[in-house]
């Protein structure tokens, strides 16, 4: 122990972050020993580049955006839609396809004590948004007499309590065995001044490290591995806070399958010029989404020649890929964007703190920037109101209110 300690002292010295030790002598000795395993894990470079990285802001002036091609899916006819369909379901009843959910998100806009897909929106049946996703499940085993593997994400702060609910709810009668949770992984959160915030168990804050952290956290769990060893060949990932998502998608399938595309996406019309999503599009010659604060009002309004707007297709977190580039995806580090948020902590003299203000520096990757990483993607737009309804705020927009009355509407249900 006491040459851990020295390695310890040694390392936060070296990048100015000796007050992680503090508290220490007042900690229990399994709680020491925690405290130095945790730091020895962090690495402290990576957190000296992130804070020079808040002194910056990114430049996008220099890169060249155009706009990228997708597919309508209302404007496939009959027979293609069929063929599709016949296609897909065949893939899928061969066991191809498995499910990624992106459970690992903090939900604060909701703030839901629990995790996010623990939460009732009202529906008269009161499923928790996991037993909705689970439905999907359900549905596609009785029409194609097949398990799909669920693989659902989860973070360091949510995971127990994920898998105690999977628990208590029985798996909600799927197989236990085709659900595995893995955990992504961690960035320390930052003060003003760059240095590491402690939490309330005088340890070391730190947060999920985005959705983007999904590539890398299903290389280091084995995830790839094992599902290249069940022979999937298509892996579809979306976020858990869409009620109408539709991961099961035989005509996604078939269509990447038969364009030989490895990446493809469901996107849907923006609603208006000024709607505040992100956008797919071309950046530097390679697929990307362009969010709505980094778009000029020039190209927002910008029309085709069917009078559609041309920087149109908003991305809504629902992404089929191909097995052969998710390894390639998770040895590529993607880039970490910044946010300033409200986070308590215990100060200098041991006192536990709430802001009001804003006060520290979260990281996190976003899965849309591995786009950039491949040549050529799909995208298929679908109808919005058949396969998205997000719940994102506790009131208003997006909110319950708004995904139970989609959800309600769509399986026409009161
Ligand atoms: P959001 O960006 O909407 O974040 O995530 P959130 O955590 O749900 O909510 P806020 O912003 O704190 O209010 C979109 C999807 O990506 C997942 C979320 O769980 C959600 O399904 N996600 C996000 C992760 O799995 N991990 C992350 O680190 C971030």
């Amino acid at each position: 122990m006491e040459e851990k300690l020295l390695m310890v002292k040694e390392k936060l010295a070296k990048y100015g972050q000796e007050h992680l030790l503090n508290f220490y002598n007042e900690l229990s000795e399994d709680k020491k020993s925690e405290l130095l395993d945790e730091i020895l894990t962090i690495d402290f470079k990576q957190v000296e580049d992130l804070y020079e990285s808040t002194k910056t802001k990114p430049d996008f002036t220099e890169s060249k955006i155009e706009p990228i091609p997708h597919i309508t899916k209302s404007e496939l006819s009959n027979e293609e839609i069929e063929k599709y369909t016949k296609i897909g379901e065949q893939i899928i009843k061969q066991g191809k396809l498995a499910v990624v959910t992106m459970a690992g998100g903090q939900g604060t806009r909701l703030g839901h004590s629990g995790p996010k897909g623990t939460f009732d929106i009202g529906l008269s049946s009161h499923k928790s948004i996991f037993e909705i996703l689970c439905d999907n499940f359900k549905l596609a085993k009785e029409k194609y007499d097949i398990v799909i593997p669920w693989y659902l994400m989860t973070s360091e702060e949510n995971h127990q309590d994920t898998v105690k609910f999977f628990e208590e709810n029985n798996y909600f009668n799927y197989p236990k065995e085709a659900v595995q949770f893995f955990k992504q992984g961690t960035l320390p959160m930052l003060n003003k001044e760059g240095k590491v915030l402690l939490n309330e168990l005088k340890m070391p804050k730190q947060a999920p490290d985005g959705h983007g952290g999904v590539f890398e956290a299903m290389r280091k769990n084995g995830v790839i591995y094992n599902m290249k060893e069940r022979g999937i060949e298509w892996v579809f990932i979306s976020g858990v806070d869409n009620v109408l998502v539709k991961p099961i998608d035989p005509v996604l399938t078939a269509i990447a399958t038969e364009k030989n595309m490895l990446v493809a996406s469901k996107s849907l019309v923006k609603a208006n010029p000024k709607e505040k999503v992100g956008v797919f599009c071309k950046k530097d010659g390679k697929p990307s989404v362009i969010e709505y604060t980094e778009i000029s009002d020039e190209m927002a309004n910008a029309k085709d020649e069917n009078g559609e707007l041309l920087y149109g297709e908003s991305h809504i977190l629902c992404n089929q890929f191909n097995i052969k580039i998710l390894e390639e995806l998770a040895n590529n580090k993607l880039p970490y964007h910044v946010a300033v948020k409200k986070a308590s902590y215990i100060n200098e003299n041991g006192e536990y703190v709430v802001p009001e203000e804003p006060n520290a520096y979260k990281f996190e990757s976003f899965l849309f920037d591995a786009f950039s990483l491949i040549p050529e993607m799909l995208i298929l737009r679908v109808k919005r109101e058949e396969e998205f309804a997000p719940v994102k705020n506790a009131e208003g927009v997006d909110s319950p209110e708004t995904a139970r009355n989609l959800y309600n509407n769509y399986y026409h249900l009161s």
